[in-house]
């Protein structure tokens, strides 16, 4: 899989693409990732891309000549890809779309800066908006990490040990359950004793009830939205938490 990044802060995302999981996939070409600076498009000595906004007001505006031609420059340079745009206005990513954009080969993300990009970008390339959440950043680049992480871990081979990510929070519609490691105890807390049992099949049924507790507890909308795909384990045991969030049968 690959990612082509236009930024006006490439470097942000050259750090990123070199350390830890990301960065072994990245070395064993699992994961393709390059930073493109946008200033390069610029048409001017100055390599400026903003601009007042029509109408007056706060901020910048980038513009769309440079941007328009810096993304038909990168579809062309390989399969056409996914483009996508990171904005508070889109889609909210979720681990559902995260494992949707893991099964493409190419994905182009667009970070903007300043009041974001003039409005025409969006009409002529028809691009796809994605936000990582209900609040502003100050560019597009913390939002498309935050993207790349999300999707990179579920491509195979990315993560090691692929237990790890099908155990992760959301992927089977639960919050992860509680983890302990060395020292047994910390101020007079104690490591639950169950997970020193050495009973597989007891720490398996701890591990599944805490999950379900923290997810009723913390998080009951991911309970509605995820009935469906629970097995009947995970129901008895909502209805034993919070028999309120089952949904009500369709002939009632
Ligand atoms: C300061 S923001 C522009 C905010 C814009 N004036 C508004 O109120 O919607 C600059 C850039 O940060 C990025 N950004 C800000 N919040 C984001 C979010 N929640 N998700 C994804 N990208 C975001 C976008 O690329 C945006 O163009």
């Amino acid at each position: 899989m690959h990612f082509d990044v236009l930024t006006i802060f490439p470097e942000l995302i050259e750090t990123f693409r070199s350390v830890g999981v990301l960065g072994r996939a990245v070395d064993k070409e699992i994961i393709g990732l390059e930073a493109h600076d946008l200033r390069d498009w610029a048409d001017n000595k100055w390599r400026q891309l903003d601009d007042e906004p029509y109408g007056g007001g706060a901020g910048m505006v980038l513009q769309a000549p440079p941007v328009l031609t810096a993304v038909r420059e990168l579809a062309a340079r390989g399969e056409p890809p996914r483009t996508i745009v990171l904005g508070p206005r889109g889609r909210v990513l979720d681990q559902q779309l995260a494992e949707e954009l893991a099964r493409e080969d190419r994905v182009v993300l667009l970070c903007g800066r300043y009041e974001g990009f003039d409005e025409r970008i969006f009409e002529i390339l028809e691009l796809e908006e994605i936000s990582v959440g209900d609040y502003i950043l100050g560019g597009g680049e913390v939002a498309a990490m935050a993207l790349i992480e999300a999707v990179t871990r579920l491509v195979p081979g990315v993560v090691g040990d692929p237990e790890s990510v099908a155990e992760d929070s959301f992927g089977c519609g639960l919050l992860d359950h509680p983890c302990y490691t060395r020292p047994s105890v910390v101020e007079e807390k104690c490591v639950p004793d169950v997970l020193r049992s050495g009973n597989h099949e007891a720490i398996r049924r701890w591990r599944l009830e805490r999950a379900v507790e923290a997810t009723v507890t913390k998080r009951p909308d991911i309970v509605k939205r995820s009935w469906e795909r629970y097995p009947e384990e995970v129901r008895s045991l909502i209805r034993r938490f919070a028999p309120s969030l089952e949904p009500a049968s369709e002939d009632e």
